[in-house]
């Protein structure tokens, strides 16, 4: 008698864990899915989008593009000197500019 309750108490657990799990499961997708559709994504910058944001604090952004018919390795080697001045860029952000710049101002 005592067993057999413990075993429908032990059934109805499982079952509760069990729509707990799916319940937890769909609502982590929903945000999930919110956040990737929503404003939080996030987007990797283009190569005019990075000059704007890294490279307009010390000087203007013509001083940089005057420069022309860099390599992407020339442009890597300038945006390293502009680190070391303090300028702040990701390394994601850095190769996607040295490529954009050589390819752009031939
Ligand atoms: C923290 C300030 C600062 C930031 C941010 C900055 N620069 Fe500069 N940059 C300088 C200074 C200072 C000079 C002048 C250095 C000189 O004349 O030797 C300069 C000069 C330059 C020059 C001319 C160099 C030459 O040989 O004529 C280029 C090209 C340049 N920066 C590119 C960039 C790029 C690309 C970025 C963005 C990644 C950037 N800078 C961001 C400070 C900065």
């Amino acid at each position: 008698m005592l067993k057999s309750r413990m075993e429908k108490f032990y059934h109805a657990s499982v079952k509760l864990l069990f729509v707990g799990f799916i319940v937890g499961l769909v609502s982590f997708s929903l945000t999930s899915t919110a956040t990737a559709g929503g404003k939080g994504k996030v987007t990797a910058k283009t190569g005019d989008m990075v000059l704007a944001d890294s490279c307009s604090q010390c000087h203007s952004t013509s001083r940089v593009t005057a420069k022309k018919g860099l390599t992407v390795a020339a442009w890597n080697k300038i945006i390293v000197n502009m680190q070391s001045a303090g300028a702040n860029i990701s390394v994601q952000d850095k190769e996607t500019l040295a490529n954009y710049l050589a390819a752009t101002y031939k």
